[in-house]
């Protein structure tokens, strides 16, 4: 499936509608360049998902978490991160474990933390400036 998404909004709307299909142990893969609109998508999810915060990227900490919501939500980018062993290290597999939904920025760059259970979306810019997303069933 492809979407079409011309503003950042639309891109935030997307999330929203994403969030109203998870359920507890959901795993989503954003892949992407740089401002491709991951943060965006993420911030959409987490509103779809009932929290309040506005989600912002976890550019020095590895983990935001969102707990206000129908299900925690936790956000990952590892875009800083040095390898899979980094990721480990502060507990991915716990994280896992939770019932609750995973958002992964960059998850392309270690593919094999990734569950089987993962939605995979890539988001591309359009020359126009638009944003496409593209899901695909694995990397
Ligand atoms: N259609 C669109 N969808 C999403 N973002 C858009 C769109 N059009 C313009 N933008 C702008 O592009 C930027 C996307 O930034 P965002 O932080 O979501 O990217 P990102 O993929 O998370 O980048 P990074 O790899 O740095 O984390 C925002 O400034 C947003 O306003
Ligand atoms: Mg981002």
């Amino acid at each position: 499936m492809i979407h079409t998404l011309a503003t950042a909004d639309e891109t935030r709307m997307w999330g929203v509608a994403l969030a109203g299909t998870l359920q507890a142990g959901a795993v989503i893969a954003l892949c992407g360049h740089l401002g491709a609109g991951k943060t965006q998508a993420t911030k959409g999810i987490v509103e779809g998902l009932g929290s309040k915060i506005d989600a912002t990227s976890p550019t020095f900490t590895l983990v935001h978490e969102y707990l206000d919501g129908r299900l925690p939500v936790f956000h990952f980018d590892f875009y800083r991160m040095d390898d899979p062993a980094h990721v480990l290290s502060v507990g991915w597999d716990d994280f896992l474990d939770e019932a609750g939904v995973i958002i992964v920025e960059w998850a392309d760059l270690f593919p094999g933390l990734l569950p089987p259970q993962t939605k995979w979306f890539f988001f591309e810019s359009l020359p126009s400036g638009e944003r496409r997303v593209m899901e695909k069933s694995s990397s």
